[in-house]
């Protein structure tokens, strides 16, 4: 993601120039670090994400910001749960019991059944982005990874488990969150009666299907940097929680097939299918004499990852007709993008883009590089490694 301090300085700096923005775009939205930064800044936001968990977090980021009444409305969740003597389990979905210890499943459900008490569909949105996290923490999956990588058995056995404790921990935390949010907002003038005074879009699509978008001023973005399957699999972070919340109130398009395994959220995203078509590589080439050197340069390398490759650099490309057409002409375009190798070679995604991006007219204003201390990455394998740096692209569409 980009870190929340990359992307005020960017908002802030491109207020400085253009002040005569009023929408920003994300189309690869995931957690929402853009829209609450575009929020600060009094900005109206469009967002896309084709994760129906990260459009959720989005959509309650957003607001509204009742944060009396939330207060209210967590003391009885609380009281539910601690009222509820049931056993029944809430939730029925492939492997629930290699993913969750039975006490898990039990107090996971009086979580479930208490949110579902709730009447607002607001403050349950609220509420499951707290369930979600709950299950993350409480699954039998290692925490140290985006995968599902599932803990010994040992471990498993041995572990002292309290998901209702850490779901009422998480409560509090968010709605401080929310409320210091609220806070800053109103200082800044932009919430009236706990509505955000802007428009503010999230929607759950594939960006490169999207149409019928809003014009955005600027888009501040950071892309999936490579295929799910070797850098970070935001699907199967997401299916374990998709589990336990339902889904009716994510939004009305969400699709359960997404659910149909671990797997299926990632392989409709960017390099989910590594099937190419013969022309394909052909026609990247064309346009990035850089996509053509790096391929190149894998011919010794087994095809699998020449193939993983261009599958995603096809699919990146098929995202950017969309995302041009959503910004105004002359508009600016601010991409952070990670750093991978595959095959022991970097692949210049900074530079693979910004020719991709020209290609559609859009002229390179310049490029920054960003060094990273830490940051939760995928485990090191053989066919990916990442590096602790990134580059931001700054891009201006053709007038
Ligand atoms: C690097 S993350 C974005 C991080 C985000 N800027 C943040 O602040 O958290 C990339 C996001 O792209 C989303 N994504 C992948 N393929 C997509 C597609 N075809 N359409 C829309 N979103 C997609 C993933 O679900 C993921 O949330």
């Amino acid at each position: 993601m980009m870190v929340p301090q990359v992307a005020r300085a960017v908002l802030k700096e491109a207020c400085a120039v253009h002040p005569e923005i009023e929408r920003a775009g994300d189309p690869f939205s995931g957690s929402g670090t853009i829209l609450t930064e575009s929020m600060m800044r009094g900005l109206a936001f469009f967002g896309t994400d084709i994760n129906p968990l990260a459009a959720r977090l989005c959509r309650v980021k957003s607001g509204p910001f009742f944060v009396e009444a939330l207060g209210q409305k967590a003391s009885e969740v609380v009281a539910h749960i601690d009222g509820d003597k049931r056993w029944a389990v809430e939730a029925n979905f492939m492997n629930r019991d290699k993913w969750f210890r039975r006490d898990a499943q039990v107090a996971l459900s009086k979580v479930r059944r208490a949110i579902r008490l709730e009447k607002s569909a607001w403050a349950r949105r609220f509420f499951w982005v707290a369930l979600a996290e709950t299950v993350r923490a409480t699954s039998n999956s290692r925490t140290s990874t985006f995968k599902l990588h599932i803990r010994t058995q040992e471990e498993v056995e041995g572990r002292d488990l309290d998901p209702i404790g850490v779901f009422k921990k998480v409560v509090v935390r968010n709605v401080q969150h929310l409320k210091d949010q609220a806070s800053q907002l109103s200082e800044a003038g932009q919430l009236v009666r706990g509505h955000y005074q802007q428009d503010i879009t999230v929607s759950l699509d594939d960006i490169r299907q999207s149409t019928d978008q809003p014009l955005c001023d600027i888009i501040v973005t950071s892309p999936p940097y490579g295929d799910n399957a070797t850098t970070v699999p935001y699907g199967q972070y997401s299916y374990l929680p998709l589990q336990w919340i339902d889904l009716e109130d994510i939004g009305t398009n969400v699709d359960a097939g997404c659910l149909a395994s671990t797997h299926e959220i990632d392989t409709r995203s960017l390099g989910g299918s590594k099937r190419v078509k013969k022309a394909e590589p052909d026609q990247i080439k064309e346009r990035s004499p850089a996509f053509a050197r790096y391929i190149g340069s894998l011919k010794d390398q087994p095809r699998d990852r020449a193939q993983r490759v261009t599958a995603f650099f096809r699919d990146l490309d098929g995202c950017l007709d969309p995302i041009l057409k959503s910004l105004r002409s002359g508009g600016l375009m601010v991409w952070t993008l990670g750093n991978r190798k595959v095959g022991g070679k970097r692949v210049p995604l900074d530079k693979i883009l910004a020719e991709l991006l020209s290609a559609h007219g859009a002229r390179l204003l310049c490029k920054l590089t960003r060094k990273i201390s830490s940051k939760r990455m995928a485990l090191k394998n053989n066919i990916a490694d990442t590096m602790s740096s990134e580059a931001i692209l700054v891009m201006r569409k053709a007038v």
